[in-house]
């Protein structure tokens, strides 16, 4: 009797230790389940479908950083971000410009609204500008939307040897002397090179742009010469450089632009408008009209086949 007692009850205690094993699995199954559900719907890929990607876009943007996987989550669904991130000069801060850019230029490309946008040339020339930073040294911008002090006065400005220039003629220290070793190359292979303006104080170009207005007017004067502040002349940066006879529409078809084109790199000195850039550099072709920029920078800007003013958004300012 007593022993069939103690078998039902050891029994009893089988079912009751077999019905907690189940219910502390259940409960590390739920557990588990519960918080891998969690972990889900705090992933990037849950919120970013729920805003609205997918597909081969979900995937890209799955790829980026999370820095700029926030920024996404932090914008209603647009089916062009994506677009403009495979881009290769694509800069975060200026996602918002470029859809705003498309969508009252839709039948531009992508990969030109973004150097438009980078370039501020989204704005018009002269309206959102700021003061140059000068900080950057030789590296400095100037152009329609970055301005000089106007009492900015450039050290170590030089006199230009009468050998090497057209009339008279000053320029910063640093860039004189690479201009001789460029001079000297270019001579090596049968090429005259001739400075025919270099450094303009603030009064030089003013005179300058006032004469292109007096013979064009305000509009086409704009696409030629920079207003009095927005001129690379005053930094002491820059050359117009020509040869023998050449005026400023024909130095385009001479072997020394040819020359230049190829070797102005080595030297430190980049082409600064290039043809077809004018919505870019805010002027039209100037083949004549050189920036020294230091020969890291022009070896890396005659690679890359872009504007200075792309340059610094890019990779300066970025
Ligand atoms: N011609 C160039 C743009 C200048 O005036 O600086
Ligand atoms: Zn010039």
């Amino acid at each position: 009797m007593a022993k069939r007692r103690l078998k039902k009850k050891v029994k009893i205690g089988l079912i009751v230790v077999a019905i907690i094993i189940v219910l502390i699995i259940a409960i590390v199954v739920g557990i588990n389940s519960y918080k891998k559900h969690q972990t889900y719907i705090a992933s990037y890929e849950y919120k970013l479908e729920a805003l609205g990607y997918k597909d081969d876009q979900l995937e890209y943007l799955l790829k980026q950083d999370n820095k700029i996987k926030d920024a996404i989550l932090n914008k209603k669904y647009n089916e062009h971000i994506v677009d403009f991130l495979k881009q290769k000069y694509f800069i975060l801060n200026n996602l918002d410009a470029y859809l705003e850019y498309y969508d009252k230029n839709k039948n531009d490309s992508f990969e030109h609204i973004i150097s438009i946008v980078n370039v501020n040339a989204n704005y018009d020339h002269y309206d959102h500008t700021k003061e140059t930073n000068l900080d950057d040294g030789i590296l400095m911008l100037v152009n329609k939307y970055n301005y000089l002090p106007e009492d900015y006065d450039p050290t170590d400005i030089v006199d230009v040897k009468n050998w090497y220039c057209y009339g008279e003629n000053q320029i910063k220290d640093e860039v004189y002397q690479k201009f001789i070793e460029m001079f000297d190359a270019a001579k090596e292979a049968d090429k005259k090179l001739i400075i025919s303006s270099g450094y303009r104080t603030h009064e030089d170009q003013e005179d300058t742009y006032n004469s292109y207005v007096d013979r064009y007017g305000v509009k086409k004067a704009d696409t030629l010469a920079a207003r009095p502040g927005f001129s690379e002349h005053e930094t002491g940066l820059t050359l117009d450089i020509t040869t023998g006879t050449a005026t400023k529409d024909t130095f385009e078809d001479t072997e020394e632009f040819e020359w230049l084109k190829e070797n102005s790199y080595k030297y430190g000195f980049i082409l600064r408008y290039p043809k077809d850039k004018e919505d870019i550099t805010g002027y039209a072709y100037e083949p004549w009209h050189y920036r020294y920029v230091g020969i890291e920078v022009a070896t890396k800007i005659h690679e890359l086949d872009i504007t200075y003013d792309e340059y610094y958004a890019y990779f300066l300012a970025n």
